[in-house]
């Protein structure tokens, strides 16, 4: 039996999902994913939109997805990626990686929608090697309190519409709670012409795992 369930959230991702993508997500993912080699985990890959946009250096990316529908997309996105690609079920939570195994660790749009950041995070840390990065593309609690109250008020609704997805977490806290140190961060609206949209506040950067000593 597949861990998370969600057809008909996975049926409208899967329809427009990539609607973005020509409005500038597509070069936001590359950007994350640039300069990438070696052994990556990508967690919660959905439809596969990342995988094009890995670079041919990867030597094996390890796509997770929980979601049957969506895992049925991505395996047909990962023929003919740049890097080779395997895709399993699996859960934020419970990785299918060794301890110190990847060099990094991706998520977009996961952080969200994972029942638990704090243990999801300390998973991605156990997976990475000393030095390996987490590459991270979320949307975030607006900073102005207006955006924030909206978000706060449609989280009463949108995580049984959307996922699971909840538009009002602080990612980044979390991110840094969890241990690591972020280390390129660029703070955005997407689309840039959105005004209020609860999802358009954005994070995009890279964290490494910091000194034991540094976790709070
Ligand atoms: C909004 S979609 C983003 C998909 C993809 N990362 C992207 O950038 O297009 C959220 C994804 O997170 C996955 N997800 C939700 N809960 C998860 C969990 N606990 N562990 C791993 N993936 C999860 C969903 O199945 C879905 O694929």
């Amino acid at each position: 039996m597949a861990l998370i369930e969600n057809p008909l959230f996975a049926k409208f991702f899967a329809r427009y999902g990539a609607r973005n993508e020509a409005r500038g997500n597509a070069r936001l993912r590359a950007e994350l994913l640039a300069g990438l080699s070696g052994r990556v985990v990508e967690v919660g890959a959905g439809t596969g939109l990342n995988f094009p946009h890995y670079p041919p250096a990867v030597a094996e990316l390890v796509a997770v997805e929980p979601e049957p529908t969506l895992r049925a997309k991505a395996a047909e996105a990962a023929t003919g990626a740049p890097a080779p690609i395997r895709l399993v079920d699996g859960v934020a939570d419970g990785l299918p990686a060794e301890d110190g195994s990847a060099d990094a660790v991706v998520v977009s749009g996961v952080l969200c929608s994972v029942a638990d950041p704090a243990a999801a995070l300390a998973e991605f840390r156990r997976v990475l090697r000393p030095g390996g990065e987490l590459r991270f593309y979320e949307h975030v609690r607006a900073r102005g309190a207006v955006w924030a109250r909206f978000q706060d008020f449609s989280d009463l609704l949108w995580p049984r519409l959307m996922g699971g997805c909840h538009p009002n977490r602080d990612t980044l806290s979390a991110i840094r709670r969890a241990g690591f140190e972020i280390v390129r961060c660029r703070e955005l609206i997407f689309p840039p012409t959105a005004r209020i949209s609860v999802v358009a506040p954005r994070v995009h950067g890279v964290a490494v795992v910091s000194s034991p000593s540094s976790v709070r």
